[in-house]
C-alpha cells in the first residue's frame, strides 16, 4: 500500500476511546527531536496496544518531530507494525526457504479458504491475523508457524485447520505478544 494510501486509511479507522497515558510515559522517556529511536518507540507503543493507534501517532510525531509521510512511510516497511487491531491470535506462518518447499503456500491457501484471510488480513470475527515469516528458526520442522504463543512444526493443511480450530474468541485472553520483535 502506498504511503499516503496507508495514512488516509489510518485516519479513517474509527477508533475507540484510547488511552495515551501510556504512550505519553512511553515518550517522556525520549529526548525530544530524536528519530533514531523511531523504530523502537512504535515496539513499545504496539506492546502496549497490540497495534499503533492513529492518536498515539499523533502524538509522535510531534514529539520525535517526524512527518506522516515518513512515519507511515517506515510503518509500512515493517509487516509486524500494524495500524489496525489485530485478531485475537496472530498466525505467524513462515515463508521462508525450507517452509515453502515443503508446502507453506499451500497452507496459506487452505487457511484463506477456510477463514477468507491472505497475509496482513484479520478474519471478520477478529480471531485471526495472518502473517508470514522468513524463517522462523527451526527449518528441520519445516512447515512452520506460531499461532499466538503456540509454536506448530510439521503442519500440513489439515493439521493446520485442526489446530486452528482449538482457537476460539472465548479463550482466556493472551498475554501481550512482541508483535514487532
Ligand atoms: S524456513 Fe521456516 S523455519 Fe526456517
Amino acid at each position: 500500500m502506498e504511503t499516503n494510501e496507508t495514512a488516509a486509511a489510518t485516519e479513517d479507522i474509527e477508533l475507540e476511546e484510547v488511552d495515551l497515558a501510556p504512550t505519553e510515559e512511553i515518550l517522556k522517556n525520549i529526548p525530544d527531536d530524536s528519530r533514531g529511536h523511531l523504530i523502537p518507540t512504535l515496539q513499545k507503543i504496539q506492546n502496549v496496544y497490540r497495534f499503533l493507534p492513529a492518536p498515539a501517532m499523533e502524538l509522535l510525531m510531534e514529539r520525535l518531530n517526524v512527518s506522516r509521510a515518513e512515519l507511515y512511510g517506515v510503518i509500512s516497511f515493517y509487516p509486524q507494525l500494524l495500524i489496525t487491531e489485530p485478531g485475537k491470535y496472530i498466525i505467524k506462518l513462515c515463508y521462508g526457504t525450507a517452509c515453502f518447499v515443503k508446502g507453506a503456500s499451500i497452507i496459506g491457501d487452505k487457511i484463506n479458504d477456510c477463514y477468507h484471510i491472505r497475509p496482513g488480513d484479520t478474519d471478520s470475527t477478529k480471531l485471526f491475523t495472518l502473517q508470514t515469516a522468513s524463517c522462523l528458526g527451526n527449518c528441520g520442522a519445516a512447515p512452520m508457524a506460531i499461532i499466538g504463543d503456540d509454536t506448530h512444526g510439521t503442519i500440513d493443511p489439515e493439521k493446520t485447520l485442526e489446530i486452528l480450530g482449538g482457537y476460539k474468541l472465548d479463550d482466556a485472553p493472551e498475554t501481550e505478544e512482541a508483535t514487532a520483535s
